[in-house]
């Protein structure tokens, strides 16, 4: 299998919002004994460091992000299962989740200095690692064009309405599912069509459509493509 500059066999998953990429990651990085690297939450945690800095839309400014950034401690570190993003000494997981974030954090990742960043963050920890399953938007285009297996995932914009409001604990119905899967597409609208890599599949990415999936079969689905490399 061919490996990065590090000589870690790479699986790259991208998708749109809420296509299940990072619980998907996370089970096939178990299930094939790989870390587990979510690259939305670097994005994330800028997004929140810029925010509490009083930044907001139409005025985000990189250098000032990237000066948060470092002051703070924004950093990725090896835990259990992948890595985990710390700020200010401690994991942020549920800090870089909030409505707030999400708002705001495709204007965020739209800004060139704030990529390179990342994805230069992204290249270094893969030292040590034997294998690692990677989620984002870009890693199979931009950020680790050589993965060994690039999986584009995606889902109905209602599938991906009805999961993401599962997975915060709040209802379905017919109105909410409708609304937030509007938010979801105006998501991917700032994604798709920024200028700096912008979501798309690479042309070798395997797409899997997992609206009709359950998630035990889409996370079977690609281990079984990553065994078969
Ligand atoms: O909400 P969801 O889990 O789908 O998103 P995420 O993976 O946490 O990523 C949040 C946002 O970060 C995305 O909407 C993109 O704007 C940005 N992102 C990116 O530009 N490139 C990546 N490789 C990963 C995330």
């Amino acid at each position: 299998m061919t490996t990065d500059r590090n000589g870690a066999v790479v699986i790259a998953i991208d998708g749109p919002a809420a296509s299940g990429k990072s619980s998907t990651a996370q089970a096939v990085a178990r299930a094939l004994g790989y870390a587990h690297l979510d690259s939305g939450a670097l994005y994330r945690g800028l997004t929140l460091v810029a925010l509490e800095a009083g930044q907001g839309s139409g005025r985000f400014d990189a250098a000032v992000a990237l000066a948060e950034a470092a002051r703070r401690g924004l950093e990725l570190r090896p835990g259990e299962a992948g890595f985990d993003l710390h700020l200010d000494g401690r994991i942020a997981e549920d800090r870089i989740r909030s409505a707030e974030v999400t708002a705001n954090v495709s204007e965020v990742s739209a800004l060139a200095p704030l990529r390179d960043w990342v994805n230069s963050r992204l290249r270094q920890v893969t030292r040590g690692v034997g294998g690692v399953v990677v989620d984002g938007r870009d890693i199979g285009t931009v950020v680790f064009p050589e993965a060994a297996l690039k999986v584009f995932l995606s889902a109905s914009p209602r599938a991906r309405a009805a999961r993401r409001l599962r997975q915060r604990g709040e209802a379905a119905d017919a109105a909410r599912v409708e609304e937030e899967a509007a938010r979801l597409e105006a998501r991917d609208r700032l994604d798709a069509s920024r200028p700096v890599a912008p979501l798309r599949a690479a042309p070798d990415a395997v797409l899997v459509d997992g609206t009709d999936l359950t998630f035990e079969d889409q996370v079977a689905r690609i281990v079984a493509l990553a065994r078969g490399r």
